[in-house]
């Protein structure tokens, strides 16, 4: 087995039977060689992890993986519903899928996530790609053996949805994409309903994972070598509230910092309404964990906020900002943004302009309202036009690079930490980056991949720096 196959717990006696099925099964047809898989992800970490876990149940099926899906036995596509663009590429990329089901109709097509978890997509899905074999949503996860296994075998088109047990699934072989990167889901499932979001509605309510299983599974990671673990949740900030342990996230984080070895500690997503002073003087005080905060604000105006339903303030979340500012040297701060909330007026976003550059963070996630069916942002009146949104948007992006253009050039003469990640694409650098998530190019000897370095930094081109190693 490689070594970036985790098992965290024994999976469920039936679904390992399934998978030992299925590899035999696919030995009988591919006469002993390995099966392909080809898998495609949209959407956020939450899904690469899903992901992650589905080619560990692949891998104990028997399956090796491809980058293509034209010589592959099984293609599955993770999908997302957070915004109508990702909607739209996963429909277009599945009708491509049809003339290479025509040629070889033995393969499986398969679908699965967000977007399987809403009723319309899914009809919409059956109905008009009669080639698409299973569709699963994201609590079908846990028996995707089983669905595998029976869709292998008697050939009938499969949907399942809408099987949220509230539940938390343990025991998923677990196959890493990276192996000195890593993601670590802490929690599942929302339970703020932001009024633009579908997230609640197809990851179901919050579901935190037991501490020493979440202790264990990081234990493991840096036995055997991760260099930068992320701790994922849709609002890492409320980990723990619905289990009966006491222990909060600042206190789980904290006790991850304290196992010993080299790497670096990351979290995402926070919700600034949960977000605590404790969290911060943990991050402060620790050895790990990186000193960067992603703290998504979504808007800089109290009405759009309301509106939002976000449950804080302009003044709260400056005071979080400032609080951590205080505490973490150098902290690197990042948001989401979204502009063009339905009844956003241009004043409304001259609030959040303002607010980008009082914190002046390293970088943003933003993004165009799109409604989504079945919030209630989608029911509201959005009278503001399409290009009237881009050209706010266009604004915004001009603002942001000038902030981060400054805030890269105040970092020129000094001597960063940072973890080699990579080559960067048609030339001979390498890719690294800082504890504050702030992205390095340099040259140095690939060995050097996968390792904690000190660069001097020489340029910065925007919110790109340039560094040179120091031996
Ligand atoms: N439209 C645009 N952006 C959205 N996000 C979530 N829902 C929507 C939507 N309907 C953004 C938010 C969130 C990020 C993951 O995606 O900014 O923080
Ligand atoms: Fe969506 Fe809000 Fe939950 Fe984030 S906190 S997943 S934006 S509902």
């Amino acid at each position: 087995m490689p070594d970036n196959i985790i098992s965290t717990n024994s999976v469920s006696e039936k679904q390992s039977e399934y998978m030992n099925l299925t590899a035999e099964i696919m030995e009988i047809r591919k006469r002993g060689e390995k099966p392909l898989a080809y898998i495609r992800t949209y959407g956020c970490q939450q899904n690469v992890a899903d992901s992650e876990k589905i080619k560990g149940m692949l891998a104990k099926s028997g399956f090796d993986f491809s980058d293509t899906p034209d010589d592959a036995d099984f293609i599955l596509f993770n999908t997302c519903a957070v915004r109508e663009h990702a909607e739209d590429r996963v429909f277009g990329n599945v009708g491509a899928l049809k003339n290479l089901k025509r040629k070889h109709p033995q393969i499986v097509i398969a679908l699965c996530g967000c977007m399987m978890e809403q009723e319309h997509i899914a009809n919409r899905i059956y109905n008009s790609f009669p080639f698409v074999n299973l569709v699963f949503g994201t609590h079908s996860l846990h028996h995707f053996p089983e669905l595998l296994y029976n869709s292998l075998v008697n050939g009938k088109r499969i949907v399942e949805r809408g099987n949220d047990d509230k539940k938390v699934y343990e025991g998923f072989p677990v196959k890493r994409d990276g192996i000195f990167k890593g993601w670590l889901p802490i929690m599942y499932g929302c339970n703020n309903f932001c009024t633009y979001c579908i997230v609640p509605y197809v990851r179901g309510r919050e579901r935190s994972r037991e501490k020493n299983i979440i202790i264990g599974e990081a234990r493991q990671m840096i036995k055997s070598g991760y260099k930068d673990i992320t701790l994922l949740g849709q609002n890492v900030n409320s980990y723990g509230k619905n289990l009966d342990n006491g222990v909060n996230f600042a206190q789980l984080i904290k006790e991850i910092d304290s196992i010993d070895g080299d790497y670096w500690l990351r979290f995402m997503t926070s919700h600034p309404k949960d977000c605590s002073k404790e969290l911060i003087d943990t991050i402060a005080e620790s050895s790990h964990i990186s000193k960067h905060l992603h703290l998504p604000f979504q808007s800089g105006s109290d009405r759009i906020l309301k509106a939002m339903n976000r449950h804080y303030d302009r003044k709260k979340y400056l005071e979080i900002i400032n609080y951590a500012k205080e505490k973490i040297d150098d902290v690197s701060l990042t948001s989401d943004i979204i502009v063009g909330f339905p009844g956003e007026t241009y004043e409304d976003f001259k609030e959040t302009l303002s607010l980008i550059r009082e914190v002046e963070f390293t970088s943003l996630l933003t993004f165009i309202y799109s409604p989504r069916v079945g919030t209630p942002a989608a029911e509201m009146d959005d009278p503001v036009s399409a290009d009237e949104k881009s050209k706010w948007f266009r604004e915004l992006l001009d603002v942001q690079e000038e902030i981060a253009a400054k805030r890269c050039s105040s970092m020129v003469g000094r001597v960063e930490r940072v973890l080699i990640e990579g080559k960067k694409e048609k030339t001979d650098e390498l890719n690294a980056r800082t504890s504050g998530n702030i992205i390095v190019e340099l040259e140095a000897p690939q060995e050097l991949i996968g390792t904690f370095q000190n660069v001097k930094i020489t340029k910065a081109r925007n919110w790109i720096l340039k560094g040179e190693l120091i031996r």
